[in-house]
């Protein structure tokens, strides 16, 4: 343990309690010296001491964000939390320079549609500096609220009047892309809209079903959430966007299904010819497993990177057997883990799994607007 003597900072106590705690597990996972691990600890005591807060090096960040997506209990895929790649952003002081290192994480991870597992980590939060991304994920479609009921994603309301109020020019399409909403300290937001050539999207048909171009349905090809925050050691990173790749399900038992997003069961049970005023036809299941084949699909032929649930459960699987081999217990969120398609034909749905919270860790944060 610390001897902390100075009255300093509100907080670094705790700072120095999580550091501790970090640095010793993640330094024994990699194999570090004892030795190490007191010689950093000592470091990090004095930076506290005297700053209120410390710095991590880079080896920690990159480890530190790996083992928080070890720890995302609502995540799936968390196989390859080692395949994690970690861009060093701690340097970017602008609005502007935010943008750009946004604009370098949506190529790097877009990948020409072999996606890659990234996260872009910016300034720590200080006691009177920090950087936030108003956006839910760096790809989100607007939802304008109009007196014939919401044109686009439900989900996003709040956000597209906050930039139709800031001079945003609405275009009330069903797909119109939300712009980069960057905030740095107290300062008034920034809006950027994402370059053109960097987007990447997926029209969505069905293998079988012609008339189901007539939808015109598209979703974005890469899921970048960028509004939670990354804790390591007591460090909060409230600006740290990270993607993996989509699970069909997402998209197709969700964002296009549920009746507060896109609501497109109803349609699509009618295009197929079924008795829509019938539970037991069971329509409803038989449209979203037709849009879950429409989504996976159409992403495989785009070359854009997709997992079927199946197969996620599967690697889910290996994943909680690896774990188990090197002696760490596998935390998970049972209702997110579940998929929302066909859940009981996974092996997750059978077993229950401990919701503890490990850090480090990505949580949600307090909306800023
Ligand atoms: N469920 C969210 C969406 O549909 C994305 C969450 C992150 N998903 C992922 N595969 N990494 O947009």
């Amino acid at each position: 343990m610390f001897q902390y003597k100075s009255g300093g900072f509100y907080l670094s106590e705790n700072v120095l309690i999580e550091a501790e705690k970090f640095i010793r597990s993640c330094y024994k996972e990699l194999n570090k010296t004892e030795k190490e691990i007191e010689e950093r600890l000592h470091q990090i005591q004095q930076q506290i001491t005297e700053f209120g807060y410390y710095e991590h090096t880079k080896l920690e960040l990159e480890y530190g964000a790996k083992l928080a997506w070890r720890n995302s209990n609502r995540c799936i895929g968390r196989l390859f939390w080692n395949q994690l790649e970690v861009i060093d952003k701690r340097h970017v002081e602008t609005e502007e320079e935010v943008f750009e290192a946004l604009c370098d994480h949506i190529k790097n991870a877009t990948n020409n549609g072999r996606i890659k597992p990234l996260i872009t980590v910016f300034l720590q939060k200080h006691l009177n500096k920090s950087i936030r991304i108003w956006n839910h994920q760096l790809f989100r479609y607007a939802g304008y609220e109009t007196t014939e009921g919401i044109i686009g994603d439900p989900d996003s309301t709040e956000l597209t009047n906050y930039c139709i109020n800031q001079g945003w020019l609405p275009k009330y399409g069903r797909f119109d892309l939300l712009p980069l909403v960057i905030q740095i300290n107290n300062n008034k937001p920034k809006l950027f809209d994402i370059p053109k050539e960097l987007i990447y999207e997926v029209p969505i048909y069905h293998p079988d079903y012609s008339w189901f171009a007539d939808l015109q349905l598209k979703w974005y090809a890469v899921p970048i959430i960028s509004n939670m925050t990354l804790e390591i050691g007591g460090i909060s990173y409230t600006a740290a966007p990270f993607n993996g790749w989509y699970m069909g399900t997402e998209i197709g038992a969700r964002n296009f299904a549920d009746e507060k997003r896109y609501n497109m069961l109803p349609q699509i049970g009618s295009l197929m010819g079924l008795d829509t005023n019938s539970n037991q036809s069971l329509w409803k299941d038989k449209a979203l497993v037709e849009l879950n084949i429409a989504v996976l699909s159409s992403y495989k032929s785009s070359g854009v990177t997709i997992v079927d649930h199946h197969t996620a459960a599967n690697q889910f699987k290996k994943f909680e057997e690896k774990e188990m081999k090197i002696g760490r217990k596998v935390t998970g969120n049972w209702t997110w883990l579940i998929p929302p398609v066909s859940p009981a034909t996974t092996h997750i749905f059978h077993k229950p799994y401990n919701n503890v919270t490990e850090k480090p860790n990505y949580f949600y944060q307090k909306r800023p607007f």
